[in-house]
C-alpha cells in the first residue's frame, strides 16, 4: 500500500501498465460491468494483504477472484460440477459469482481460510484485457473503504481510495451498477449467498429452485461477508414502504424508483419537503435503476443532508438485490413507515 497521502491523485493506467503493476504486487482499481474492483494478484498473499489494508476490510471477509474466461478455471477451482458449467455457459461473462472448492494455488488469505473460492468472469473488455496481459487471476473486492458505498465511476474510486492505490484503469460508468449475484454450489445443490446483478428468476428458470436460506440468516452469516450493515452512506438512511408526507429532517434526501407522487401540501422546494430527490428510473425500469443506484446514493451522501429516505423497490428482478443493499445501508436507522 502507498503511504497515506491525502490529495495525491492516482494515475489512469494503460492496460499494459496496469498489468505490470499487478504483476509486481501493486494495487490497481479496475472497471467491471458491476462496480469498480480493487485488484491485486490473487496468487500473491502479500499483494492480497494490501487490499485488506487499503479498504480497512476485516480478514474474515473473503475476496472474489476474477478470470478472463472459462478456460482459466482450473487455475483457481478444484471442481466444476455440471450445474456450475450450465450457469457459466449462460451467464459468463457477467454479474454472477460461483463459490466452488478452491485449488491450492489460491492463498488462504483470499478465501479467509474457507475451502471455497468465489470466482467470476467479468463482462468488461478492459478488465479482461488486463487479466490476459497480466496472465494472473485477480482478486478484487469493490473499490471502496469497508462498509461504504460501492464505486460505479472512476471518480468514486478516486474520492474514496485515490491516495491508497497505485493506479486506476478508467472504463466509464459501470453498466450494471450493483455487485454480482453470489451462488454457492455444493454437492450439486445451489444456494443464494447474495442477490445481485442477475435476477433470481432468470437463474431459477435455467436450473430450477435455488436455496435461499443462507440469505434469510444474514444476522448469523454463513458467508463471512453477509454482514447486516454494509453499503452504508455516512448520512443516516431510512428504508420505507411509502414516501412519508412530512420529510423527517430539515434537510432530507429522497431516493425513489419512479416519479414520486408527493402530497401537494409539500411541494419539492418548500421548507418541510425534500431537499434533494433522486428518481432512478421515471418508467420504473429496475435494470436502469440498478445502473444509477450507487451514483444517486453518492450524490445524496455528498449533499450535506440530515438524512435520506429510501423507498423500497418491488421485490422482483433486480429489485431484490436493490432492497438487500437498502436494508444493509439502513441497518442502524431502519424505521418502516
Ligand atoms: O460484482 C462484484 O461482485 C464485485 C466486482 C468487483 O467483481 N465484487 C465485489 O466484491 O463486490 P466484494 O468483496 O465487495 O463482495 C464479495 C462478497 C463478499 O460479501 C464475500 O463475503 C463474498 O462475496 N464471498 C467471496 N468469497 C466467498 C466464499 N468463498 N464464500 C462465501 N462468500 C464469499
Ligand atoms: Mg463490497
Amino acid at each position: 500500500m502507498k503511504e497515506h497521502n491525502p490529495g495525491s491523485v492516482c494515475q489512469n493506467l494503460t492496460i499494459d501498465c496496469a498489468a505490470a503493476v499487478l504483476r509486481q504486487g501493486g494495487l490497481v482499481a479496475l472497471p467491471t460491468e458491476t462496480v469498480y474492483g480493487l485488484g491485486a494478484d490473487a496468487t500473491d498473499p502479500v499483494a492480497v494483504a494490501k487490499i485488506f489494508a487499503a479498504k480497512g476490510r476485516p480478514y474474515f471477509d473473503p475476496l472474489i477472484v476474477h478470470v478472463p474466461d472459462f478456460d482459466w478455471l482450473p487455475r483457481v477451482v478444484r471442481e466444476f460440477p455440471g450445474v456450475a458449467q450450465q450457469l457459466a455457459e449462460r451467464f459468463w461473462p457477467g454479474p454472477l459469482t460461483l463459490v466452488l472448492p478452491k485449488s491450492d494455488s489460491v492463498p488462504d488469505l483470499v478465501t479467509s481460510g474457507l475451502a471455497t473460492v468465489g470466482v467470476r468472469v467479468p463482462d468488461h473488455d478492459l478488465m479482461r484485457q488486463v487479466l490476459r496481459v497480466a496472465d494472473i487471476p485477480i482478486a478484487a473486492p469493490s473499490a471502496n473503504p469497508f462498509g461504504g458505498l460501492s464505486p460505479t465511476t472512476a471518480e468514486h474510486v478516486r474520492m474514496q481510495l485515490g491516495d491508497r492505490i497505485d493506479g486506476i484503469v478508467e472504463g466509464g460508468p459501470c453498466r450494471v451498477g450493483i455487485e454480482s449475484t453470489i451462488l454457492k454450489i455444493e454437492q450439486g445443490r445451489v444456494a443464494l449467498f447474495c442477490p445481485g446483478g442477475i435476477g433470481l428468476e432468470e437463474i431459477e428458470s435455467l436450473i430450477g429452485p435455488v436455496d435461499r436460506s443462507p440469505l434469510m440468516n444474514c444476522d448469523a452469516p454463513t458467508a463471512p461477508g453477509m454482514l447486516a450493515s454494509h453499503y452504508a452512506p455516512a448520512t443516516p438512511l431510512m428504508m420505507v414502504n411509502q414516501i412519508p408526507c412530512v420529510a423527517p429532517w430539515a434537510r432530507t434526501g429522497l431516493l425513489v424508483l419512479s416519479e414520486p407522487r408527493l402530497p401537494s401540501s409539500f411541494p419539492v422546494g418548500s421548507a418541510t419537503s425534500y431537499t434533494l430527490v433522486e428518481v432512478l428510473s421515471p418508467t420504473g425500469d429496475l435494470i436502469a435503476a440498478a445502473a444509477r443506484f450507487f451514483q444517486a446514493l453518492h450524490r445524496l451522501d455528498a449533499a450535506k443532508l440530515d438524512g435520506i429516505i429510501a423507498v423500497r423497490f418491488p421485490d422482483e428482478g433486480l429489485g431484490i438485490a436493490l432492497n438487500d443493499r437498502l436494508k444493509r445501508a439502513s441497518h442502524a436507522n431502519a424505521v418502516i413507515f
